[in-house]
């Protein structure tokens, strides 16, 4: 159905009924690994946040509100404080790279700064959430000023995570974090994915 306003025809909407077919569909889930919320029709093939798989997804309404309490070890703690240096630290070079990418005008390279920022940071949060700490501020990192070169320092850091995280997670007593470090080993391998393809 089209209507005319003010010289121009628009089309006009059923807003009653496109209400309810979409009140119908959309549900709030919560990822496990970061804590944050999303809504949608269904949970997503990777939250927008930490980057985790569809599978560590809830409905929000069967959130546990004990997730991240956790009783740590002292193994855990160290480890944990050890993943916060490094996301932190990982972030800092991604958000320089992102600046560097902006600066040569190439976009796709801080698209993928950008996201690998947030993401990290996201992780860097999630970290202190266990530790009860609120997450520190990102400090200054230098990188180079071409994609190509930090795309190859990414893809090493990338490795560098996957390693620890690999290491945290079987020292790791807690299941809880065993699942944690599991998650974070897929999201990183994500990013190491991302990486290679550039450099080809
Ligand atoms: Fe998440
Ligand atoms: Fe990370």
């Amino acid at each position: 159905m089209s209507v005319m306003i003010g010289g121009s025809v628009i089309k006009k909407y059923n807003f009653e009924r496109l209400g309810e077919e979409t009140m119908a569909k959309v549900k709030v889930f919560r990822c496990r690994i970061c804590g944050d919320p999303y809504i949608g029709t269904e949970a997503p093939t990777r939250c927008p946040f930490c980057g985790a798989k569809t599978t560590y997804f809830v409905e929000a309404d069967k959130w546990d509100t004990n997730e991240f309490n956790v009783n740590l070890s002292d193994v855990s703690r160290k480890n944990l404080e050890a993943a916060l240096q490094l996301e932190l630290d990982n972030a800092a070079f991604y958000d320089c790279a992102k600046k560097a990418a902006e600066k040569a005008n190439d976009h796709y390279s801080f698209a993928k700064f950008k996201a690998l920022t947030k993401v990290e940071r996201e992780h860097a949060s999630a970290i202190s959430k266990f530790l009860k700490i609120s997450a520190p501020e990102l400090e200054k990192k230098t990188c180079h000023a071409n994609a190509q070169a930090n795309t190859k320092e990414g893809w090493q850091r990338e490795d560098r995570a996957i390693k620890s995280y690999a290491t945290f997670r079987d020292e790791a007593t807690e299941s809880r974090l065993q699942e944690f470090f599991t998650a974070l080993v897929e999201i990183e391998t994500d990013h190491l994915d991302l990486h290679a393809k550039y450099l080809k």
